[in-house]
């Protein structure tokens, strides 16, 4: 068993954090671990119990720096195409921007790369079958993140290498017209294991009774 932080649920759900710069390149992630998490996160409900997700974990460092340098030209990709709407830059924005600037030069020096996968493509699939398919893989790959948060370990989802899944599909063998790639997901240890609330939108602005 790997050492646990032994946080309550709550603080588990409420201090997940995307961590970037916070990652420890130096320190090794031991399978053992990411097995541990895992096992967990097979718990999570899959759209008529069918379990049919992959999960794929790349220690090799040539492989990663292939999956990492996917993921700045897909990165490349979403920003270009962000360009206009982001000329209004908040503090956090731009906190967030900065922070994933990092992620984009150093994504090659995780120990681990997580690609989550599920089986059945949506490219133009009716949205009930989009939600089935997204809605079967999101919670695993949320629980293996808040497994991994409460044994010392940081994660952060991202979705830009999306724009060149192909490319990524060919790196790790994948049979893209089968299985679809739903993240990039960096592992390590943490620099420190205190992390915050995240600053949220006032749930007045999001919450509805009874109707919208
Ligand atoms: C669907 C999804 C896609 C995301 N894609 C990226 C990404 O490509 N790169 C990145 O650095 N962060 C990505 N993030 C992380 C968000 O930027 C992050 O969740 C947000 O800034 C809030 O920060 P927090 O997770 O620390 O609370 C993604 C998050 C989600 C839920």
């Amino acid at each position: 068993m790997a050492d646990s932080l032994n946080l309550s649920a709550d603080e588990v759900l409420t201090t997940t954090r995307s961590v970037r710069k916070r990652l420890d390149f130096s320190r090794p992630v031991e399978k053992e671990v990411i097995e541990e998490c895992l096992d967990i996160a097979v718990q999570a409900p899959s759209a008529s119990n069918r379990q049919d997700w992959h999960f794929i974990f790349v220690t090799e460092p040539n492989t990663r720096a292939k999956l990492a340098d996917i993921y700045r030209r897909g990165a490349e990709i979403s920003y270009a195409s962000r360009a206009n709407e982001d000329l209004a830059f908040s503090e956090d924005k731009r906190r967030v921007r900065e922070s994933s600037q990092y992620l984009i030069a150093h994504m090659a020096e995780a120990p681990v790369l997580f690609v989550p996968c599920i089986e059945g493509r949506t490219d133009n699939a009716p949205i009930a079958n989009q939600a089935s398919r997204w809605g079967t893989i999101v919670p695993a790959m949320w629980s293996f993140m808040l497994a991994a948060r409460n044994r010392g370990l940081g994660t952060c989802l991202t979705t830009m290498h999306l724009n060149l899944e192909e490319e990524a599909a060919d790196v790790l063998g994948i049979p893209y017209e089968e299985i679809m790639q739903v993240g990039l997901i960096p592992v390590a240890y943490t620099k420190g294991t205190d992390f915050k609330l995240a600053k949220r939108q006032p749930l007045e602005t999001v919450l509805h009774w009874e109707r919208w």
